[in-house]
């Protein structure tokens, strides 16, 4: 083997969704060489995608407290509740950064419009163009951080592993595919932010770029990851045979919009007092239940007693993509089930997004700071990537590791022969989506995890495919989920065994994984 290109960095991120991107524009504030490597092209995340809004106590009648009160009854007991206030509160000066960006957030009467969205107790929900929020937010960071001298974006490149000596963390292997080649950055801080896993469920709301590749990439260089088990499933995905899973916002039942069985009888309020907008983990097994009833596959979201061009101008987008399927969004009967959608657990954080590999951090979706316990209140999200995005400069400029002494060599990647890659993603999707979606039990999670011990010989191989790599990375997002919700014996958020249908006080505690290195 020879000794890899090298590139030197100051600052490196992986991932470009608002978590990464906000940690790279911060940190330009103080270094010169930010680095943010993507593996396909800038705008192809998560944060992209994302419809509703963001929450932030910033309406006359709200309050941290209220917002900090709100998340923490969310999470089920299990919340961190220092990371949560630093959320709340640092929640609406991000937010205001964002504007000064040149975020549109949208406004009635010259003032910031909030929605209400599950579990909330206020209207606390800014959106952007109605309901294309993260795609207003993804415009916004991705030109500030684009037309930053101080930032160099490369797309194309594919993390392969971090490279951690001696407990520091001083680099990445990359897969540059724009120049066919592997490369070593070298860096003293190495960000983590390349978002959640959905794509380890057949059924997800997520971009097929969320291979959990960032809590993966953590965990085999030794970090420690935490509430693996909890899963958000959102409960109002379109379910149209033959068309993508395409999410319907929550905010939609916001507004107004009611669940309906398929015999046309709203459901919720049986199964809960705020009724549609009950927490989505309640949402999305009543809507199991209801299902299972009849054996159907869909229920119905049904806005048809609402003023329908009030309707289709707050909801643009979804009115669009559901014209394109013959639906009118105003009155029609959409069909939905739930699919994955975010993933509270990942790798273990303190406050400034550090973790337990000295230069090594994470934020966003791919981290686990302790914000969203056991089930994440619905826009916590984005918000969470912006606030801790940028709290790890805070602890990046104080803290710089030592250098290490470092070398990588390699050879270019080769395909992986052997294994169907395609075949082994779509067996692993399914396997997820029968044994570890919303409802588990011992049985199936035993089962799963029998079949990945007959995967192993896949690991531990040298020569690699993107695909094989992203493979690689599902796999061991995919055991660390299944071997969490095998060990945590109650239900709790967005973590329900029908063996164990219960909270128990003695749970209220973190599974925390680490791989021995
Ligand atoms: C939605 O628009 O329903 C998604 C909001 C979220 O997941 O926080």
């Amino acid at each position: 083997t020879r000794e890899l290109d090298a590139v030197e960095c100051g600052f490196l991120v992986l991932g470009s969704g608002i978590a990464g991107l906000y940690a790279a524009h911060t940190a330009s504030r103080f270094w010169g060489d930010v680095v943010v490597l993507t593996k396909r092209g800038i705008d192809d995340t998560a944060t992209e995608r994302a419809q509703g809004g963001i929450a932030a106590a910033v309406g006359p009648s709200d309050s941290p407290v209220l917002h900090y009160e709100d998340t923490l009854k969310a999470g089920a007991d299990l919340c961190d509740p220092d990371a949560v206030k630093i959320l709340v509160t640092e929640g609406p000066a991000r937010i205001e950064e964002l504007i000064e960006l040149g975020a549109r957030f949208d406004r009635a009467n010259g003032r910031l419009d909030l929605t209400r969205e599950g579990a909330h107790t206020r209207r606390r929900i800014l959106h952007a163009a109605g309901d294309a929020t993260g795609a207003e937010i993804q415009r916004v960071l991705s030109a500030a951080v684009r037309a930053n001298p101080r930032i160099k974006v490369l797309e194309g490149h594919f993390v392969v592993d971090l490279l951690v000596s001696r407990g520091v963390c001083w680099g990445v292997l990359v897969w540059d595919s724009t120049a066919g080649k592997l490369r070593v950055f070298r860096s003293r801080i190495v960000v983590v932010a390349t978002g959640g896993a959905g794509q380890v469920y057949r059924d997800t709301t997520n971009p097929p770029v969320v291979t959990g590749d960032g809590i993966a990439l953590a965990y085999r260089a030794g970090a420690e990851v935490m509430d693996m088990e909890f899963i958000q499933f959102h409960p109002t995905v379109l379910n149209l045979k033959g068309a993508p899973r395409f999410l319907i916002s929550e905010a939609v039942r916001g507004e107004g919009g009611l669940l309906l069985n398929s015999r046309g009888e709203r459901f919720m309020p049986r199964y809960h007092p705020l009724a549609e907008l009950a927490p989505r983990d309640v949402v999305v097994r009543a809507i199991l239940k209801e299902l299972a009833a009849d054996g159907s596959e869909s229920v119905y979201l049904s806005l048809a007693h609402l003023d329908p061009e009030k309707v289709r101008e707050r909801f643009p987008t979804i009115t669009q993509r559901l014209k394109s399927y013959g639906l009118d969004l105003a009155r029609d009967l959409i069909p939905v089930a739930p699919a994955a959608h975010y993933f509270m657990g990942g790798v273990k954080t303190g406050i400034h997004g550090e973790t337990n590999i000295k230069g090594l951090y994470a934020c966003g979706e791919t981290a686990c700071a302790g914000v969203h316990g056991a089930n994440r209140l619905a826009s916590n999200s984005l918000l969470d990537g912006l606030v801790f995005g940028g709290m790890i400069v805070e602890h990046a400029r104080f803290f710089l590791p030592e250098p290490v002494e470092n070398h990588a060599a390699g050879e270019g990647l080769e395909p992986l022969t052997g294994a169907d890659i395609a075949a082994l993603r779509t067996e692993l999707q399914s396997l997820m989506q029968e044994h570890v979606g919303p409802v588990r039990t011992a049985a199936g999670l035993e089962a799963i995890l029998r079949r990945f011990e007959e995967w192993e010989w896949l690991r531990g191989r040298e020569v690699r495919t993107p695909e094989a790599m992203e493979f690689r990375n599902m796999f061991d997002v995919a055991e660390l989920i299944a071997e969490a919700a095998l060990m945590r014996t109650e239900s709790r958020g967005g973590h329900y065994r029908t063996d164990y249908p219960e909270s128990k006080p003695r749970w209220r505690k973190h599974i925390i994984l680490r791989r021995q290195v």
